[in-house]
């Protein structure tokens, strides 16, 4: 129930994009129409415009179809993902995904996840509730029948008490993904507490992001300190981290009271 509706905006953003366009196309008229009876208020137009875009991509030797919207973050494709595809594709070697367990953190428009699936992961895409509706349409037409383990979609918002909706004894990942999840929002803190939380001693986090703003560099440092990282591409803004767990050293310090040196350099 939604009260007050007015224009149903609010109804309607909860509705999956393709849903919401039709919903646009019935309601500008409607607000059309109220405006003419209404002369005082006709200098009043609803400034959204809501475009609905399916791109192909081209991966692991697949078309892959993702329905876009400007309706959200997560509803578009951002260029990390495109670099950690590429990445994943054309580095098998370095990361062997087949049979993998995989978690992605804010999975957006699934195009990541879905490379992963194909390359042979078990993947569960996260991202916030609302993003999950067009990630579960986009994962599904790409990988049905195409991959041995069909991928996940879970809510996932990144904070400090995931232990009681994923708990450690029972999630245990071997890579976790993270594609363009830096940018100007106000939950860097949450962000690289969850990474630190999913990526445990044997798990290997792979973060690609573009650097736009002076926050992320911030990030990028603390993101240093937390873990052990090696930089795995670097081309112009666009960065593609490696890392691994620090906790495996502490463990090792209490138990043999000495230092241990780090595995992977940035
Ligand atoms: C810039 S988009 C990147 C989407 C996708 N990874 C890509 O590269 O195309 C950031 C993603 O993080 C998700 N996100 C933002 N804040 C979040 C939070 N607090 N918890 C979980 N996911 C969040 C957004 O919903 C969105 O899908």
């Amino acid at each position: 129930l939604e009260i007050g509706a007015g224009t149903g905006l609010v109804s309607v953003s909860t509705l999956k994009p393709y849903v919401l366009f039709h919903a646009f196309c019935l309601l500008v008229p409607a607000e059309q129409e109220r405006s003419d009876q209404t002369v005082a208020r006709q200098k009043w137009v609803p400034n959204v415009i809501c475009r609905i875009n399916k791109d192909i991509y081209h991966y692991v030797g697949q078309d892959i179809v993702i329905y876009e919207s400007i309706d959200s973050f997560g509803a578009m494709m951002w260029p990390a993902a495109l670099a950690l595809c590429s990445f994943l594709d054309n580095n098998r070697d370095t990361v062997d995904l087949r049979g993998k367990e995989v978690l992605e953190l804010g999975a957006g428009t699934g195009l990541v996840a879905i490379v992963a699936s194909l390359l042979g992961a078990a993947v569960t895409a996260t991202d916030l509730p609302e993003i999950l509706g067009n990630l579960q349409a986009n994962l599904m037409r790409n990988t049905r029948g195409l991959c041995r383990h069909t991928p996940q979609v879970a809510p996932l918002s990144w904070g400090y008490d995931l232990e009681s909706t994923y708990p450690s004894s029972v999630y245990r990942y071997d890579y976790v993904l993270a594609a363009d999840v830096v940018y100007h929002h106000d939950f860097l803190d949450e962000l690289l507490v969850t990474m630190k939380y999913f990526c445990k001693p044997g798990t290997t986090l792979i973060w690609a992001n573009k650097v736009r703003f002076e926050s992320d560099l911030v990030f990028t440092e603390n993101f240093k300190k937390a873990f052990h990282t090696s930089l795995l591409v670097e081309e112009g803004e666009m960065k593609i981290f490696m890392a691994m767990s620090r906790e495996e050293d502490e463990g090792d310090r209490n138990r043999l009271s000495r230092p241990t040196d780090c595995r992977l350099k940035a």
